[in-house]
């Protein structure tokens, strides 16, 4: 596999990096994890281009979430919040805007620099046990430590788990969210699996590794974003009451199998059809002469691009909204990746929804594509026209 998220220019094709990617299973603590994870910083610089703002459902999501920690830290007068993973300051946002005493740590120097346009307070750091010393140093602990499609990109999560052990104050809380491995496998959304994704979290898995480092899961909530996420709060242990949901989520993972490695061979089973499904449905669009683009160059894509091995004899584009991706080619397979404009200047006759955890939005905002005659080719859940 190329790097997910490794858009180039033409001229970079001959220097194109490739690697080895597979997810394992842990039978002792039942995390599931990428085997060979790269360096953070071959993902994480100062051109990274994925944006929390590019989809509008996701802004509305986080900002509730933002409203809700407001609420509780009403009157707390010297409430501190830490985002880990505060890409361009979404979340943090209407926590700054309401005078709450707030830090972002962001490593990629683009977003952490539009966050700053934001008004956002943000320390261009890869977060670990030594940035969380240094944060207690200067501004001392929290109240609340966020993070959202973060902490499954985080290699070494034991100096995570210290890292955030040593930021809360003992009453605080910690809330974060990734997508959840419950979801992927029911789903056979295995394009959630490349590079930036090291871990596939389960309540069981981070149970484990949060108990290593002192901290309870005290509230699991699922949320209906990213195809399916967890929300996660957890405190120093015996500091909070446990919500009893997180009791029937861990019985429904245990009669779900998710720890039990057949599990995942079937899991692998789906993930070979769904792959020769969409395959044979490209081609016989092609056959027929039928014109296919791309919708959302996003990092998923990658994976599926180049697992199914679907390049420009299949798809002509991908169009996407991300300014850095535009006039660029996906990483691998090489499809260029061009403007909405030139989607709606003429449109292909199928759409290959790539961003499928957007569909809601997407199809809402493309009606005129559909009229036109238009049709979404889906492959999560199965593949499959709409
Ligand atoms: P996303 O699915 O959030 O993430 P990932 O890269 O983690 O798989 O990425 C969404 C991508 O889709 C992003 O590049 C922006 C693009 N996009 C559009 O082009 N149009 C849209 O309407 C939306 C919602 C997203």
């Amino acid at each position: 596999m190329p790097l997910a998220n490794g858009f180039l220019s033409k001229d970079a094709f001959s220097s194109e990096r490739y690697f080895d990617l597979g997810a394992g299973f842990c039978p002792h603590c039942t995390l599931v994890q990428l085997m060979d994870p790269l360096p953070p910083a071959s993902m994480f610089h100062d051109d990274y281009p994925f944006f929390t703002s590019s989809s509008a459902h996701m802004k509305a999501h986080f900002r509730r979430l933002a409203q809700g920690i407001i609420r509780e830290l009403y009157g707390n007068q010297d409430a501190f919040v830490v985002e880990i993973g505060s890409n361009d300051g979404t979340m943090l946002q209407p926590i700054a805007g309401s005078g709450i005493r707030h830090l972002g740590v962001e490593p990629s120097r683009n977003v952490a620099e539009a966050a700053r346009a934001n008004g956002v307070d943000t320390l261009s750091r890869f977060f670990d046990a030594q940035v969380s010393r240094d944060i207690v140093n200067l501004h001392g602990q929290a109240d609340v430590v966020l993070a959202s499609n973060c902490f499954c990109h985080i290699p070494d999560l034991h100096s995570l788990g210290d890292g955030i052990r040593s930021l809360l104050k003992p009453s605080g809380k910690l809330i974060f969210e990734d997508p959840y491995l419950g979801d992927i496998v029911r789903l056979t959304a295995y394009d959630q699996i490349y590079d930036e994704h090291v871990y596939y979290f389960s309540l069981s898995a981070v149970t484990a590794w949060l108990g290593r480092h002192g901290l309870d899961v005290i509230d699991a909530q699922p949320q209906a974003v990213h195809g399916g996420s967890m929300r996660y709060t957890a405190a120093h242990r015996k500091m909070h009451n446990m919500h009893p949901r997180v009791d029937s989520l861990r019985l429904q993972e245990k009669l779900g199998g998710l720890a039990n490695p057949e599990t995942f061979g079937h899991f692998r089973h789906r993930i070979e059809r769904s792959r020769d499904a969409l395959v044979e449905l490209l081609t016989s669009l092609r056959r027929d002469g039928r014109r296919v683009a791309g919708y959302g160059a996003t990092s998923k894509s990658t994976t599926v691009l180049n697992y199914c091995r679907i390049n420009t004899g299949l798809i002509e584009f991908i169009t996407d909204t991300t300014p850095l991706k535009q006039g660029k080619f996906t990483p691998g397979a090489h499809v260029p990746v061009r403007p909405h404009s030139d989607f709606h200047a003429d449109y292909p006759d199928f759409a290959l929804l790539f961003a499928w955890n957007h569909e809601a939005e997407i199809l809402a905002k493309e009606d005129r594509f559909r009229d036109s005659g238009g049709k979404w080719i889906k492959y999560v859940p199965r593949v499959s026209i709409v």
